[in-house]
């Protein structure tokens, strides 16, 4: 039985040993090993190491004390190893450390024509229970699960075609990405916030740019430990650290900086049936509320090189299309108990991509380094 996610070697072994280690570990059973057959079987399947079917497994991931294979389904085998690389040189101090700050989503509810906005803000926040209660009454199931509508905040907003009243519904979605749930509750509490403002609707819809439900990750690695090639753990952590100085002042190099990031995010997030394109938004939106920059922090202390995540993670392990078969199976291997569980490991993730990509830019190039580093890491077996 397998207790740990760093499997000595895991790349270089045969598939079917592969399997086997992810068996124990996760408790697969025949319909399980069934699936990850049938997807083997179709057209667009490549035997590369550490595919086993419709997803490539992360190693050496150690999250908040516990250890995860990681199911990641993409097309680039450099980035499973990158993570897993990275996972296991975190793994000496412990590991990835992340938290929820806020599990909260916001809906917006936009209010046109409204003639007195002072009296308008004031007859809702007086109605605001009434309101809470129609938008809960409307979606019982999260309610009675201890989660629903919690608060409304209210926004002037001038548009090109006036001004507008935006109402903020802050909802608990709980386990779920929340879309659904908000949208619905958005759509029943439209007729009595017309009738309170006067106003007419225009839009009701989820926002992607999810403040109140930002998860952070932090983790460090001793310097010595990311030595490359030639290049001595002090050159390559310089070398990270202007290429993150200059992605958080340039946008041509934040963008690709967090593309490297979302490289892992996006991965997990589609092997577990989430919805990649809103944790994408989340994330570009999240980092550029003031002026677009690094979705990611790194700083030196004592020893070691500290890097940070923080983005908003709007994921699920419940709803949608983590009801599907291959997504169930992705948990099932992850052992995740729920959505807040797996979106720091989501987060702890796209950090390992993107302090993967650093080192390797910041010493000998991606080409070589990158490259290289993904061949000798499956040599090795590490
Ligand atoms: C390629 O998929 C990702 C990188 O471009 C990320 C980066 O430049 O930091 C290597």
């Amino acid at each position: 039985m397998a207790f740990t996610s760093a499997v000595q070697g895991f790349a270089k072994l045969s598939l079917e040993e592969k399997i086997k280690i992810l068996s124990e570990f996760s408790g697969l059973n025949e319909e399980d090993l069934n699936l990850l057959k049938k997807y083997r079987e179709l057209p667009d399947y490549l035997e590369l190491e550490n595919n086993i079917g419709p997803f490539k497994i992360a190693t050496n991931f150690l999250v908040n004390g516990k250890d995860y294979f990681v199911p990641m389904e993409l097309e680039e085998p450099s980035v499973v190893a990158a993570a897993s690389r990275i996972a296991k040189l975190t793994r000496a101090e412990g590991g990835f450390k992340g938290e929820y700050f806020d599990s909260k989503m916001i809906g917006q509810l936009q209010l046109l024509d409204v003639e007195n906005f002072e009296e308008a803000k004031e007859n809702l926040l007086k109605k605001k229970e009434e309101i809470l209660k129609i938008a809960n009454e409307s979606n019982k199931i999260i309610f009675d699960l201890g989660g629903g509508a919690r608060d409304l905040e209210l926004k002037e907003i001038e548009t090109e075609r006036g001004k507008n009243l935006v109402l903020h519904l802050i909802v608990d979605t709980l386990d779920a990405m929340g879309a659904n749930v908000v949208n619905t509750m958005l759509e029943a509490i439209t007729p009595i916030v017309t009738e309170i403002t006067g106003g007419r609707h225009c839009l009701r819809i989820i926002s992607n740019f999810a403040d109140k439900r930002i998860v952070s990750v932090t983790a460090k690695i001793k310097i010595e430990n990311l030595a490359i090639g030639n290049y001595s753990g002090d050159a390559v952590v310089n070398g990270i650290l202007d290429a993150y100085a200059l992605a958080k002042t340039d946008i041509y190099r934040a963008s690709t900086h967090n593309k490297g990031c979302m490289n892992g995010i996006d991965a997990v997030t589609l092997a577990t049936g989430n919805d990649w394109r809103a944790i994408e938004a989340g994330a570009h939106s999240y980092v550029a509320r003031n002026r677009y920059t690094s979705i990611t922090d790194f700083g030196v202390e004592d020893d070691f090189l500290v890097g940070k995540i923080e983005i908003p993670m709007a994921i699920a392990s419940i709803g949608g299309a983590t009801n599907s078969k291959k997504a169930r199976l992705a948990m099932k291997i992850l052992r995740v108990k729920n959505a807040k569980e797996l979106g720091v490991v989501v987060a702890s993730v796209g950090l390992a991509n993107n302090l993967g990509a650093l080192s390797a830019l910041g010493s000998e190039g991606i080409q070589k380094g990158h490259m290289r580093m993904h061949e000798e890491f499956v040599k090795s077996g590490k």
